[in-house]
């Protein structure tokens, strides 16, 4: 099929070279003139595990322009996948979607027949009002279009994008009309029916199963994409609320997840406690739909609450790295009134708000990093790939990036593990425990078990355990 893609984001660039990759004829459409420059050169914009070895391989294949009327006449579906950023009052903003949905509609034939998918994540009724738009703009050039409009939300995740598009869970189409049901049936049945060779670098899950695709209304199929987003969210929430009352009372939330994460109801995944969720999706998300519930005179203190508990971790780490600081120094007898942290030299492990990714959008280590330098600590940082955004992002904050992670330790006073890399699965505890001055381990994501960070010889703390 010819398929145009407005948007060359996650969503847009993992669509279109996976649509490329399945035999369709595609055309990306971004007016971002760098990632352009990139896209010519065959270059992946984006920090995507397997992105680059499958745009080696599908490049060719796809035209990438700045222009809407190049590709959009000849095409027969349209997928819009821009961005919907946050406005000032966390209202998902959609004026990229409306303004994509115009210019498709400026230069769509008369005579011939589209379908358009709305693929960003939007609020509920912007299919409908995406649908109003291209009414407007035919009217305007007094002409009868024939356009059919679906949504289409993507549910696939940062650092496993490829995954998720080539072995979704599930295809959810919102849409009024049937023949939009049949273009998207044909666009995704390499996808539903698994007909393709699997690229060599992403082979198919042993357990896979043929996904389902659902057939909806619009309004409930960007419900969907809300309620998945926020659901996993809370979820997240629960189990980081449980591990502070773990804490309290003595016991370990790493069991308690395994523990309930064995009843099939409510399944192991997302029960990982820790500093909670960032990235572009969540905090979004959870926004946006408290925007779209207050507009509808609605409470939502579920989703409310999971926010509240998500973003208190950020606080309650940094209590307890004040606290573990405080011990020591009672150690040394020194007695101040100054700030626990203050003149300390913290390592912090990980920017990236999860790994196998460079976005640090909402990235817990932020948060802290700031609360941190407010308290008077020095503040050193390691990432394996996300230290030129966090860099930027953080602007005039003083801080000392590292290429070598064993640097971070030398002569500080506690390691503060943010974000679960790969590589601090690894580290060489003793070693970094040697060169510290006081040899404190504040486990963000209950990477290390408690046992052996300690006979590492750090006074070790995690998350939700004894
Ligand atoms: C999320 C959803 O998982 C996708 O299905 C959805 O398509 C996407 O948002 C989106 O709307 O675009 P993503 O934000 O990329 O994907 O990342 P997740 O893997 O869901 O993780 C989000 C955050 O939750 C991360 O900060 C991660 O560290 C945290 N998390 C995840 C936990 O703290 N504990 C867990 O058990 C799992």
């Amino acid at each position: 099929m010819k398929i145009a893609i407005i948007g060359t984001g996650y969503v847009g660039l993992t669509t279109a070279v996976v649509l490329a990759y399945l035999n369709h004829d595609v055309a990306a459409v971004d007016k971002d003139e760098s990632k352009l420059n990139l896209l010519h050169e065959g270059k992946s914009p984006i920090h995507e595990p397997g992105m680059q070895t499958l745009l080696d391989e599908v490049w060719h294949t796809i035209r990438f322009t700045p222009s809407v009327a190049e590709v959009v006449p000849e095409a027969e579906l349209i997928l819009i996948a821009v961005g919907t950023p946050p406005k000032k009052n966390g209202e998902a903003d959609t004026r990229h979607v409306e303004q994509a949905a115009r210019e498709v509609a400026q230069v769509c034939h008369p005579n011939r027949h589209y379908t358009l998918v709305v693929k960003s994540t939007v609020p509920i009724g912007t299919n409908r009002r995406v649908a109003e738009v291209v009414e407007n703009v035919f009217s305007a050039r007094g002409m009868q279009g024939n356009v059919s409009v679906a949504s289409n939300p993507e549910f696939l995740q940062e650092g496993l994008a490829l995954q998720g598009a080539f072995y979704p869970d599930r295809i959810v189409i919102g849409a009024n009309c049937d023949d939009a049901v049949d273009a998207l049936r044909r666009l995704y049945q390499p996808i539903l029916e698994q007909t393709f060779d699997s690229p060599s670098s992403l082979p198919r899950p042993a357990a896979y199963h043929l996904p389902p695709m659902m057939t909806t209304d619009a309004n409930s199929a960007e419900m969907i994409k809300y309620a998945a987003n926020t659901f996993l969210a809370l979820k997240i929430s629960f189990i980081n609320e449980i591990a502070g009352l773990c804490e309290n009372v003595g016991a370990d939330v790493t069991e308690v997840a395994r523990g309930i994460g064995l009843d099939s109801r409510i399944g192991p995944q997302f029960l990982r406690a820790g500093l909670g969720w960032g990235g572009s999706c969540y905090p979004k998300d959870t926004t946006a739909l408290l925007g779209v519930a207050a507009q509808s005179g609605y409470e939502m203190p579920i989703t409310e609450a999971a926010r509240t508990v998500n973003f208190r971790q950020r606080e309650r780490i940094v209590e307890k790295l004040m606290l573990a600081c405080e011990v020591h120094a009672s150690k040394e007898r020194v007695s101040t009134t100054a700030s626990p942290l203050q003149g300390k030299t913290i390592g912090i492990l990980g920017l990236a708000f999860k790994p196998n990714t460079d976005d640090i959008r909402e990235a817990p280590a932020l948060d802290i990093i700031r609360q941190l330098v407010e308290e008077g600590a020095h503040v050193r940082a390691h990432d394996p790939i996300a230290m030129p955004n966090a860099r930027h992002a953080l602007g005039e904050i003083p801080i000392h990036f590292t290429e070598d992670v064993y640097q971070l330790s030398y002569n500080a006073d506690a390691l503060v593990l943010v974000t679960e890399w790969e590589l601090y699965h690894r580290l060489a505890l003793r070693k970094l425990a040697k060169q510290m001055k006081t040899p404190i381990l504040i486990d963000g994501r209950n990477v290390y078990s408690p046992q052996e960070a300690s006979a590492a010889g750090f006074h070790y703390i995690g998350i939700g355990r004894k």
